[in-house]
């Protein structure tokens, strides 16, 4: 019962901002092999340990080593119940997990502002995504909530650039806190980004999406930069009965 209240919580706040925070998830499995691929224990000095010319390979080979059905199957069950209220139990998720390391002080680091519809994501997808060290503010990203998101959409026409934008909902701009076991999700649609980390510490934070599998994939394809991960019976006999007349 209790467990119901919660769900109905997140789902309603979920609806209303396009985003939810789900806080004491146990992700150290998840850090723990980080930290081990990185050898290093405080992943929010990662700086200290690996040279700027390197970060970005490092990265993508930390990316790649995540990117396998264990690591993707450990999330889901991780926000399952989140996923079914969200988008139902038949369940694609993204093939590759994305890494990010926002260190501090790098111009060239940054996540303009955008929204993964506006780059050619499907607006049914949700974006998980799982910091793997405490996070806060410019080492952190910002999120615009769906109003926002709309109004920042509509202004797009008046303003013409982004650094006119942010300046004009900069009250509104928040960098999400959070600690290590906390899990964001949220709606591709909505307006984030991050500017240059001017803390002293770095941030690793992974993402993936999830999507029904049922619903249109339009430029990110089912077997490509999608994979099945949740399929029912009758799902898998009607695609049999297909495949063999
Ligand atoms: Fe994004």
């Amino acid at each position: 019962m209790q467990r119901d209240y919660f769900m109905n919580q997140f789902v309603n706040n979920y609806t209303e901002k396009g985003f939810g925070i789900i806080r004491g998830v146990d992700t150290s499995s998840i850090v723990n092999s980080v930290q081990e691929f990185l050898a290093c224990n405080d992943l929010s000095n990662i700086h200290k340990k690996v040279g700027r010319d390197e970060i970005n390979e490092v990265r993508l080979s930390l990316s790649k080593s995540l990117s396998t059905s264990e690591v993707r199957e450990k999330i889901l069950t991780l926000v399952e119940e989140q996923m079914i209220s969200l988008i139902g139990p038949e369940i694609a998720v993204q093939k590759n997990i994305n890494v990010t390391f926002h260190i501090p002080q790098i111009d060239n680091n940054i996540t303009p502002l955008h929204s993964d519809v506006l780059c050619g994501n499907s607006p049914y997808e949700v974006v998980v995504w799982i910091p793997l060290c405490e996070t806060k503010k410019t080492q952190s990203m910002y999120l615009f909530d769906r109003e926002t998101t709309f109004e920042i959409l509509s202004s797009f026409n008046k303003l013409k650039c982004r650094r006119k934008v942010l300046e004009e909902f900069k009250d509104r701009k928040h960098y999400l806190e959070l600690n290590v076991g906390d899990i964001l999700i949220f709606s591709p649609t909505l307006i984030h980004g991050s500017s240059i980390n001017s803390e002293d510490i770095s941030r690793i934070s992974l993402n993936l999406r999830f999507k029904s599998l049922h619903s249109p994939f339009h430029l990110k394809k089912l077997n490509d930069y999608f994979v099945e991960i949740r399929k029912l019976p009758q799902t898998i006999m009607a695609e049999e009965y297909e495949s063999r007349l």
